[in-house]
């Protein structure tokens, strides 16, 4: 069942996505070769409760900080850790909040100082697939309209989009019905009504789309070493189209 949300509603999920908007910003602010994602996952999450706000993945299923920090070939799920980041890497950090209840998720794909050409691609690409993705959640188009049109992007540029994790509805909790798979035929699932929120998010490879899991049960990195990107924005369906909740 998915749930629709009510005015107030997604007013509270506004609040939700703005924190998880400055969040970000803040991270970007203090990304720069040499921070390590320990200081990163504390300025967020120290930023997070000074907004009246709850870390939305600390302490989910066991997940032990406030953002996943995936560097190079991790995908997402990566841990914070004291490793200093070097020049010519890539960082996807994803944050989610609480506030008033209601949740708000973005992750982004950001270069550490300069990067390799073809990496750049990568980080475009990803990032154009997903607001192509948002364009498609429209009253009246089915849910698979946003998948297809994200693996049409990201296949016609010669990437691939991961099959293991998908996106989702998002409200009181963090994961509610549907999956939003990143791949798959138009015109299939349900029908996008006013109301519904969800969390778009496509994970995408240079190289193959399989990805596995390390020991530590949460690190998903790509079987074949290449670097991967991931880009998420929270979103409603409106009468006037999809609202992007989780931008400034
Ligand atoms: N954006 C991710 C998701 O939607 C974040 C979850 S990380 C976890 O699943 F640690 F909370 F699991
Ligand atoms: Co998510």
């Amino acid at each position: 069942m998915i749930i629709l949300k009510s005015d107030s509603e997604l007013a509270a999920m506004r609040r939700a996505g703005r924190v998880v908007a400055q969040a970000h910003q803040l991270v970007q602010e203090h990304l720069r070769p040499g921070i390590t994602t320990e200081m990163l996952d504390r300025l967020v999450e120290e930023f997070i409760l000074s907004q009246n706000a709850v870390p939305a993945f600390k302490g989910y299923n066991g997940y032990p900080a406030s953002i996943c920090a995936s560097v190079n070939e991790v995908v997402v799920h990566g841990i914070p850790n004291d490793l200093p980041l070097e020049e010519g890497w890539i960082l996807s950090v994803d944050i989610g909040a609480f506030v008033d209840g209601f949740c708000g998720d973005s992750a982004w794909t950001y270069p550490i100082g300069k990067i390799d050409p073809e990496v750049q691609r990568l980080l475009d690409v990803t990032e154009e697939s997903l607001f192509k993705g948002i364009e498609k959640a429209v009253i009246g188009n089915r849910l698979s309209d946003i998948s297809h049109q994200i693996q049409t992007v990201v296949e016609s540029n010669g990437f691939s989009v991961v099959r293991d994790f998908v996106g989702h509805g998002i409200g009181r909790r963090m994961h509610e019905s549907p999956q939003i798979p990143n791949f798959g035929s138009p015109g299939r699932g349900p029908r996008l009504k006013a109301g519904m929120t969800l969390a778009i998010e496509p994970m995408v490879n240079m190289g193959s789309y399989h990805v596995r899991i390390l020991p530590d049960n949460w690190t998903t990195v790509t079987v074949d070493g290449s670097w991967s990107a991931h880009f998420e924005h929270t979103i409603a369906v409106t009468a006037d189209g999809p609202e992007i909740l989780t931008e400034l």
